[in-house]
């Protein structure tokens, strides 16, 4: 299968940012998609919306850290539209601060969502993936994890942590069934910064992303160029950030 048009994808953290734009601009291009997040008042207006422009949408309300959450996420795939092709593991949340203020439960929050949801999406598609004899995993990761800079060491170690589960998944899947990519986008005008407890830093994220930016369509551009390749052309990693970023 070569292209866009009738892939059905999953995709988590669809209720914003990245995940939303990554969904329109799929169902724009002929995917059925199903949306997840926990926000189900926004995943069911974006479905709508997404519908009314004649594209294919529906919502389910998902928790990654929830392993039943994502199974159910597939399911409904499965059961909407008949098959998963790409799974893309996009919800991630940023609880950055130093590591001597020892917010534990942040780094905890952070390991659940960025590393756990993913690996419970890969746990849920997987088996999908093996029954059809194809299937894409598409994770976003960030340019956090290759320039590590104060502030971003556990947020990073989360994204290197699935970076490194991806790569060993890479390799122990050369049987042509599954194709994996990893985009690692640096800063994205998102949402994302209201995930931080900090208030200063949330601010100087907020600076930074009002000041240079790019839009999240940006990298939806670049996960929709991997997902259209022919099933033996693998992206195995994408870095996306602004021109003007250090
Ligand atoms: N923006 C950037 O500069 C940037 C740079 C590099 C990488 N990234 C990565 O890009 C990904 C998308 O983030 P974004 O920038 O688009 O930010 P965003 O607008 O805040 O989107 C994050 C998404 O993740 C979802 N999410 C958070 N916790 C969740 C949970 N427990 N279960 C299910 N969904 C959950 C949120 O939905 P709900 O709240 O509705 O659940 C939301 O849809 C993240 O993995 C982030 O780390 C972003």
């Amino acid at each position: 299968m070569t292209g866009i048009t009738h892939k059905v994808v999953a995709i988590t953290g669809a209720s914003s940012g990245i995940g939303e734009a990554t969904a329109r601009l799929l169902a724009e291009r002929g995917a059925a998609v199903v949306l997840g997040a926990r926000r189900e008042d926004r995943l069911d207006a974006l479905a709508r919306d997404i519908r009314d422009r004649g594209g294919r949408a529906v919502a389910c309300a998902v928790d990654v850290t929830r392993r039943e959450d994502l199974h159910r996420l597939v399911d409904r795939a499965v059961a909407e539209f008949g098959r998963l092709d790409v799974l893309v593991g996009n919800a991630g949340i940023s609880k950055i601060g130093p590591v001597a203020d020892l917010d534990v439960d942040g780094w905890s929050a952070m390991i659940d969502v960025n590393v756990r949801g993913v690996l419970h999406g890969v746990a849920a598609a997987l088996p999908v993936f093996r029954r059809q004899g194809r299937g894409h995993l598409v994770t976003t990761l960030s340019t956090a994890g290759l320039k590590i800079t104060p502030t971003m060491a556990v947020y990073a170690g989360t994204k290197n942590a699935v970076r490194t589960v991806v790569e060993g998944l890479r390799q122990e899947s050369t049987d042509g069934v599954l194709r994996t990519t990893s985009i690692s986008p640096g800063y994205v005008s998102t949402e994302l910064a209201d995930s931080i407890d900090d208030p200063v830093l949330r601010g100087a994220v907020r600076e930074n992303m009002a000041e240079f930016a790019i839009r999240p369509e940006a990298v939806a551009r670049a996960i929709a160029f991997a997902v259209e390749q022919p099933d033996d052309v693998e992206i195995g990693e994408i870095t996306i950030r602004p021109t003007v970023q250090d």
